[in-house]
């Protein structure tokens, strides 16, 4: 007999019909009358992206054997929840990788080259032929980078900057990486002295209880005046308000940001507002054959976990 397992994600056919043949698939969105805890309670698995995963949600999960999320980054699922279960969980590291380290590359030159604010200046007929000063943004080559969180996706983004745009670069690491620094012509940086030194400071940490908030006033405080923040990694490893206080007052040049503390963003957020700050929303890995690619990676975790196998993505937390 097929395991049953739940979808509570639009998923590309390719990767329903894989799913269809290992599985009875039924589907659940926010919007229908059941509640989550409901429709979790006779399934075997469930595929995921973004949704939280509580102790709640599981209440009456007691046939649950995983959950399987379209996403690299985890903080929405409640581990010890799943593990007082018996649930392990997978995600989709490395196939998203290359399309994150793009993104990251793009708001450093969106945010360095005011494209955002100079397209809207374009379209909205206010370029002028006496035009100079106001268009100048900031050069992104030969610039120095940091990278605080040197992970996968940080080492696609030294690629990009050393190859090309000649930049240099440092990283700030729980663990530091000599080979990687060998490999990757890198430094190891204190805090303190990748946010002092550097040009363009990328976040690419973990959501955990000790990157929360880690970006706050006293750390913008010590980044140059002409320097660029910016995040990909979740929106709740900065406090926006201090964020905004340091592009506003100059304390530093601007920010490029993918992610926010709650997504979508409330519309009245003075991030927003601000010219020097480019926003996305969320869209890390968002093309249509990196999501293709994570949604069948998360399917075959799934089904490989339903199987008995070893599960090519399973969370670190839930390997042995
Ligand atoms: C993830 O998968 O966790 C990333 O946020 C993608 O953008």
């Amino acid at each position: 007999m097929k395991p049953t397992i739940l979808v509570t994600q639009q998923l590309p056919e390719s990767v329903s019909a894989f799913l269809n043949a290992h599985c009875e698939c039924r589907y659940w969105t926010p919007n229908d009358n059941s509640s989550i805890e409901e429709a979790l309670k006779d399934v075997d698995g469930v595929m995921v992206s973004g949704m939280p995963v509580t102790e709640k949600t599981l209440s009456k999960a007691d046939q649950l054997k995983v959950v399987s999320t379209i996403s690299v980054g985890y903080n929405h699922l409640d581990l010890e929840a799943m593990k007082a279960k018996g649930v392990v969980g997978t995600h989709t590291p490395e196939v998203l990788d290359d399309t994150v380290a793009d993104l990251v590359m793009a708001l450093m030159l969106g945010t360095a080259r005011r494209i955002a604010a100079l397209d809207s200046y374009v379209k909205s007929g206010n370029w002028q032929p006496t035009d100079v000063e106001t268009l100048f943004g900031l050069d992104v080559h030969h610039k120095k980078l940091g990278i605080i969180g040197m992970g996968r996706i940080g080492r696609k983004i030294v690629q990009r900057a050393k190859a090309g745009f000649d930049m240099s670069v440092v990283y700030h690491n729980r663990h530091r990486d000599e080979d990687a620094e060998k490999a990757w012509g890198i430094a190891y940086a204190s805090m303190t002295a990748l946010l002092s030194e550097s040009d363009f400071v990328i976040l690419m940490v973990p959501l955990t209880e000790s990157t929360y908030g880690m970006m706050d006033a006293a750390a913008f405080k010590q980044m140059k005046k002409t320097a660029v923040f910016i995040n990909a990694s979740r929106g709740q490893t900065v406090d926006e308000a201090a964020l905004f206080d340091a592009v506003n007052t100059g304390g530093i040049w601007g920010a490029g940001l993918d992610v926010f503390c709650h997504e979508p963003i409330n519309t009245d957020s003075p991030l927003l507002k601000h010219p020097r700050i480019l926003t996305v929303p969320h869209i890390g890995s968002a093309t249509e054959e990196t999501r293709t690619r994570m949604a069948m990676a998360a399917a075959e975790s799934l089904v490989a976990v339903l199987s008995g196998k070893e599960a090519p993505y399973l969370i670190p937390e839930f390997k042995k």
